[in-house]
């Protein structure tokens, strides 16, 4: 059975397809109409899914849509009219915005793809996010957590599933939370007062988090009631996004808080302002992670089972998942390399596999390789036409001269297979560099990401070798596979992974199980054995603003604009002519594997 799986209409779109009850492929719609978070129909998506998999839109059996959208638009016009008559001015807004494509989601799908509409279905936006935690993850049995921002009424939902013997499968979400009361809309109104972009920079709150203290905690609680059954509400005085599209806080927010950040305002965390700002992510970051833990320890007693899935975008909080992971009780948390909503594509497509047609469990492959393929051969030919030095390197010599250029300072472009789905970097379509020096991040962050200082870069590490440098619990391997849990990197290496350390010495690790991506475990182990710490950065192959790349072709524009000074994909390796001078660690006196390896004995 062929089931093609669509995310859209909100942030980030995306295509998946499921063949047989496995994934044949998977990718977002930014990654190749290169616009940052294409909340558009997928269309681009859609094809490529199709033509990899060799199928025309009349091989499909259905077409799963990963939301309700009637039933948001239920929700929408009821906000607005229970809001009325604050919500008078943006009531016209969001009607036009629902009424245009996003209703009639079924017409577009039917005109787009010519399938007939009775293929077409509709899965619940929080049963897309749990089937995309649970039908991923290694596990037969596991309770399921779902936050986000909102789908059509839910926010948040929890349950468990079931991987049965006799090969049918279940999901039972037996209670939701439902809007306004949103742990993600909550942490957005946040992102908002902070400056930055909602849906797209809630990670720089948990950035931020560590530069500051909870010194405003019983203020934020005040916003957020707990209920005596476990749920939650916010406090609507504090919130306007239910009301109006303008603004996603309340007058009495800013009385509580003080005035907000303007987005070009710089933020200078040595002022008295900048500190605020600080504490405020910080205060935050600690409400929501200590909700979510006892809404999780509370789920462990109530299914006693020993794993967790976590979906939605509230799973993207690498920090909360930790604490999740240590304090609530389970001894397995797994999250998906695309919790959010591009990840509901393929959610969706399993959830009407599994559930909708009743189709036999099977094993879904453990990694997130499931985008287009890079092709070596692309880059020798661009980068030969464009009067660059090009090698073509059997893979032993390759990953050693690579290692190399790590160890002697250069930046590395690293595209390697079929890309990741979902946002994360996970050594298909990265930038690596030698992890140690304050100056590598600074540099990376000056010439190539171009980013906040506050933001951390995230190292990789072989599984192998991770107790070494971080302080994993039980389960930490598992949380750190897909970059999902934020970790102690132990006091002794902090100095010498400066680059990946974040100022609280903490690290959003990668752990690296060799089968996932055999070549980066290569590298890894070559890069150990010259500087005896087998740690890389691993930061995502793109700049400021754009989606990661995804072909040869714009890992090459991308690398001839900016401060790589390497790029490799398959077999091929371009040195730029023009290089940015390259610091030998050792010649530059920051830092050497002998006086790293002598500070740590001591
Ligand atoms: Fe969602």
């Amino acid at each position: 059975m062929k089931i093609l799986g669509i995310s859209a209409h909100y942030h980030d779109s995306a295509a998946a397809l499921v063949v047989d009850g496995l994934p044949v492929c998977a990718v977002q719609e930014e990654r190749l109409s290169r616009r940052k978070n294409d909340a558009g129909f997928p269309i681009n998506a859609i094809e490529w899914c199709l033509d990899h998999a060799r199928l025309e839109p009349s091989d499909l059996d259905a077409v799963v849509f990963y939301e309700r959208p009637m039933l948001k638009f239920e929700r929408i016009l009821t906000s607005a009219l229970r809001a009325f008559p604050q919500s008078w001015r943006s009531f016209p807004h969001a009607i036009k915005n629902t009424l245009g494509e996003k209703v009639w989601v079924r017409g577009i799908v039917a005109s787009h793809l010519g399938v007939p509409r009775r293929r077409i279905l509709f899965t619940d936006h929080h049963a897309a996010h749990a089937a995309a935690a649970f039908f991923t993850a290694p596990t037969r049995r596991a309770a399921i957590l779902t936050a986000d921002g909102v789908g059509e009424w839910a926010t948040m939902t929890a349950g468990h599933g079931e991987r049965r013997a006799d090969g049918q499968s279940e999901i039972t979400l037996k209670r939701e939370i439902r809007y306004p009361h949103s742990l993600g809309l909550l942490y957005s109104t946040f992102t908002a007062y902070l400056g930055f972009k909602v849906n797209e920079d809630e990670y720089k709150v948990m950035g931020l988090a560590a530069y500051g203290r909870p010194t405003m905690i019983d203020q934020v609680r005040k916003m957020v009631r707990r209920l005596p059954d476990g749920a939650f509400a916010l406090a609507p005085e504090y919130f306007a996004f239910h009301t109006t599209a303008d603004c996603s806080y309340s007058q009495r927010f800013v009385d509580v808080l003080g005035p907000p950040r303007h987005p070009y305002d710089p933020l200078d965390l040595d002022s008295a302002d900048g500190r605020r700002f600080a504490d405020c992510a910080a205060s935050v970051q600690r409400l929501l992670e200590d909700i979510v833990v006892d809404i999780a320890m509370r789920l462990r007693r109530e299914t006693g089972l020993p794993d967790l899935c976590l979906g939605g975008g509230v799973a993207l909080n690498g920090l909360a998942n930790a604490r999740i992971l240590a304090e609530s009780g389970f001894e397995r948390v797994f999250v998906p390399p695309s919790p959010g909503d591009s990840g509901c594509a393929l959610g969706a497509a399993l959830f009407a596999d599994r559930i909708y047609f009743r189709n036999a469990d099977r094993d879904v492959p453990d990694h997130p390789f499931w985008g287009p393929a890079v092709d070596g051969q692309d880059l020798a030919r661009a980068a030969r036409e464009d009067g660059q030095g090009v090698d073509e390197l059997d893979d032993a010599v390759l990953i050693d001269r690579i290692a190399a250029d790590l160890a002697a300072g250069r930046i590395v472009g690293w595209m390697d297979g079929a890309c990741e789905f979902g946002p994360r970097a996970l050594g298909h379509r990265s930038i690596l560099a030698a992890p140690h020096t304050s100056e590598m991040r600074d540099r990376l962050n000056r010439d190539i990401k171009r980013r906040e200082e506050f933001r951390p870069f995230a190292p990789v590490v072989a599984v192998e070798d991770a107790d070494r440098f971080f302080e994993l619990p039980s389960g930490g391997a598992r949380l750190g596979r897909f970059m999902s849990g934020v970790f102690a990197v132990r006091p002794a290496w902090r100095s010498a992974l400066a680059a990946v350390t974040h100022v609280d010495g903490s690290a959003r690790v990668q752990v690296l199980d060799r089968p996932m991506a055999p070549r980066l475990h290569a590298l890894l182990q070559a890069y150990g054995r010259r500087t005896n710490i087998p740690v890389l950065l691993n930061t995502s192959f793109n700049v400021a603003g754009e989606p990661i790349v995804t072909r040869a072709l714009e890992g090459y524009m991308t690398f001839r604009r900016c401060g790589i000074d390497v790029l490799a994909a398959g077999s091929t390796v371009v040195t730029k002519r023009a290089a940015s001078p390259a610091v030998s660690l050792k010649e530059s006196g920051e830092w050497s594997s002998s006086n790293v390896a002598a500070s740590t004995v001591a």
